[in-house]
């Protein structure tokens, strides 16, 4: 890899321990993956902030760093919701680890937004450079966006951050973003609900892998789009996909896809993974909620009372804009929580069954939680929260 020289000097541990094992991280990666040299990104977001999942070890390896983000750089969601906790009862000692966790990233300069939807809270560009570990951000950022960025790992992403820059491979270069398998989906220009596009993005990932897939027969909007990803990049590897005609490099290069393999699906091998099962919980918010599906569901709760327990998830300062529709919520019994979310927090374990509208949370909430999953609309969650069957 060419190295500047002030990269030379990081390098050489002139500007300190960390920083140097932050940059030997970086061009570790870039020597695997054929790098040329590293590019400055415009943000990070790092994941590994749950003391659920990096446990002692990762909070130890955190406490020894010492330096500070040279880019805005934001935390994926963490264990619970950082001031009402205690309402989702959260066990003091996690409680406290967690603090330990998040302290450890402010001391880096990471603000303390935890959230899998940083596009929600800072402007993301086509064409920027980003450093992004949570998989549904990184597809959202890739294919909604048209901005670029690797699924980073933790480390990678904070090195990321630390440095500034990230290795120039893979979705950072034009050449690795071309669709590389077309999915056709017959029947389905009509569809115009979030969890049918979770349960489309569940089916097509564990078709596709990692594979870049260019989508045929869709016409998603924005929320979709962000479903449709989050679920393709939890049940494959899905980091970038096109929608023909509606995602901006679909539009922009046209891309020619006659001699790719094309997959056929039809919508009703789709449909057949919105199962019925009985459901002790509904959990929403996996992305987290924009202002726009807070006020959808505060819309369904008008005039209902919520029986099983709903729980909501979003960015704090999405929640602090959506004011109105978080109040209509909490005044029909459902709870919108900031910082965390169904799958990295512990506060679900206790139930058997949870029912959810995201194709991501269909694919983790049964090994994360240890609970049965049911995917269904956003219409039929709420019926059941208000005490449907
Ligand atoms: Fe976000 Fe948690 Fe789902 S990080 S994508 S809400 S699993």
């Amino acid at each position: 890899m060419q190295l500047q020289p002030d990269e030379e000097a990081i390098l050489a541990g002139e500007a300190g321990e960390t920083r140097q094992q932050m940059i030997e991280i970086l061009i570790a990666l870039g020597k695997v993956f054929s790098a040329d040299r590293l590019v400055p990104i415009q943000s990070a977001q790092v994941s590994g902030a749950s003391y659920k999942t990096i446990g002692e070890a990762g909070l130890e390896w955190l406490t020894m760093l010492d330096a500070r983000v040279s880019v805005p750089t934001v935390l994926n969601p963490v264990g619970m919701d950082r001031v009402r906790w205690r309402e989702m009862k959260i066990n003091s000692d996690f409680a406290k680890k967690q603090e330990e966790v998040i302290n450890a990233y402010a001391r880096l300069g990471i603000k303390l937004e935890c959230t899998c939807t940083p596009y929600y809270i800072y402007q993301t560009r086509f064409g920027d450079h980003l450093a992004w570990s949570e998989s549904s951000a990184v597809a959202y950022a890739n294919s909604v966006i048209g901005a670029r960025t690797n699924r980073e790992g933790g480390p990678s992403a904070l090195a990321a951050a630390i440095i500034g820059k990230t290795p120039e491979y893979g979705l950072h270069r034009v050449e690795d973003r071309k669709p590389q398998v077309v999915l056709n989906i017959d029947g389905a220009t009509g569809w115009n609900e979030t969890a049918l596009y979770g349960a489309l993005g569940y089916y097509v990932g564990s078709e596709v892998g990692d594979k870049i897939p260019y989508l045929q027969g869709v016409r998603p909007k924005r929320n979709h789009l962000k479903a449709l990803g989050a679920a393709m990049a939890a049940s494959g590897a899905v980091a970038l996909f096109h929608v023909e005609g509606i995602t901006p490099e679909a539009r922009i290069f046209e891309y020619d896809v006659s001699g790719l393999e094309v997959i056929m699906v039809e919508p009703e091998e789709v449909l057949a993974l919105m199962n019925t099962i009985p459901v002790d919980a509904v959990a929403l918010g996996c992305p987290h909620c924009s202002a726009e599906e807070l006020t959808e569901i505060a819309g369904l709760l008008e005039g209902r009372r919520v029986t099983r327990p709903l729980y909501i998830f979003a960015a704090r300062k999405v929640i602090e804009a959506s004011a109105d529709a978080v109040a209509c919520i909490e005044r029909h019994g459902g709870r919108v929580y900031a910082d965390t979310c169904m799958v990295v927090s512990p506060a679900l374990e206790q139930y058997g069954a949870i029912m959810v509208n995201s194709g991501k949370a269909f694919a983790y909430v049964p090994n994360m939680c240890g609970a049965a999953v049911r995917i269904g609309t956003t219409e039929a969650c709420i019926d059941i929260a208000t005490g449907g069957t």
